[in-house]
């Protein structure tokens, strides 16, 4: 493993050996036990996009690692004024020892780690979501104990977090059950992906029947990043696409809600449903952390 580009590109061992090591990460970290295993090396932050949870807790864990972050808004670097993604890798590669990237296109994570020669980490494209799924499948081992079986259910827009999940869900050996809008279906490349798993992927437009026995219910905003001009329009269109406790009805009892945050009560989930999962979703923002920090490790240290 060179970079964390998107989940496709990683086996299942390759995911379960990162949850392992989150796992023990997370142990040495509560338990006051330090290490620090990236001392000296700096991780370079590029955010084209807001952020509370990547940006804290990239910086924390590259700080508790021994190491440095920094942060780089596009709108103070020169790839903000044009400068071509091909010259910033080439240059970044010079000073940093690995680089986190939060963007709109998928090509331009992939073109740092083509023209660039350090380790290069999705934090987030319009097509994907790889860290925060990586924790989130730490979280559901966390409470389940297992993940190889269980069913994961996710309502509402087919974005960046739905991609993800599909992928990790189903390599790390989960069924994975998706409700959308026709129009708002997850991306083809991951339907193609899918299709190799056959029953153990569904996609629908119906709430329930994805929910029907879950183990684990995953829903996000319904208008992502740069999607803001199309909220009220996404309003309407989604409008039933939601978390609340008549779905939760139909799960499995004792079934997780997830939700990868910031999350807008009273669209994608009701008030009542998010507070009553509320352990589980701040253990899944929490574990961003400790599974990141496991990312950094397999990634830079030398
Ligand atoms: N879930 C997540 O990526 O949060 P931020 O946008 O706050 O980083
Ligand atoms: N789908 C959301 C996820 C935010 C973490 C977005 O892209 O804005």
């Amino acid at each position: 493993m060179n970079h964390l580009l998107k989940l496709l590109d990683l086996s299942k061992e390759e995911i379960v050996d990162l949850l392992n090591l989150a796992d023990q990460l997370k142990y040495e970290t509560k338990h006051g036990i330090k290490h620090t295993p990236l001392k000296g090396m700096t991780l370079g932050m590029i955010f084209q996009k807001a952020s509370t949870r990547t940006r804290v807790s990239f910086e924390t864990g590259m700080y508790q690692l021994g190491g440095h972050a920094l942060m780089l808004s596009s709108s103070d670097l020169q790839i903000g004024r044009g400068e071509p993604v091909q010259d910033t890798a080439r240059v970044l590669s010079r000073y940093l020892d690995g680089i986190m990237i939060r963007t709109f296109e998928q090509k331009e994570v992939e073109d740092l780690a083509k023209y660039g020669s350090i380790p290069i980490i999705n934090g987030l494209t319009d097509f994907c979501h790889p860290c925060q799924v990586l924790a989130d499948l730490m979280t559901i081992r966390e409470h389940k104990s297992v993940l190889e079986g269980l069913k994961m259910c996710y309502i509402g827009d087919g974005n960046n977090m739905a991609n993800s999940l599909i992928v990790g869900g189903l390599k790390v050996g989960m069924e994975v059950a998706v409700a959308t809008p026709d129009a708002y279906r997850p991306d083809p490349i991951v339907l193609d992906f899918a299709k190799e798993y056959g029953d153990k992927f569904t996609l629908t437009s119906d709430i329930f029947a994805a929910a029907k026995d879950a183990d684990v219910i995953f829903t996000d905003v319904w208008a992502s990043m740069g999607q803001e001009g199309e909220a009220t329009e996404r309003r309407k269109d989604f409008e039933g696409y939601q978390v609340n406790e008549e779905l939760l009805a139909v799960a499995k009892p004792g079934c997780m809600v997830q939700h990868c945050l910031p999350a807008h009560r009273g669209e994608e989930i009701t008030e009542e449903t998010f507070e009553k999962h509320a352990n589980e979703i701040f253990d899944e923002a929490e574990n961003r952390l400790h599974a990141q920090k496991a990312v950094l490790v397999k990634l830079l240290k030398k």
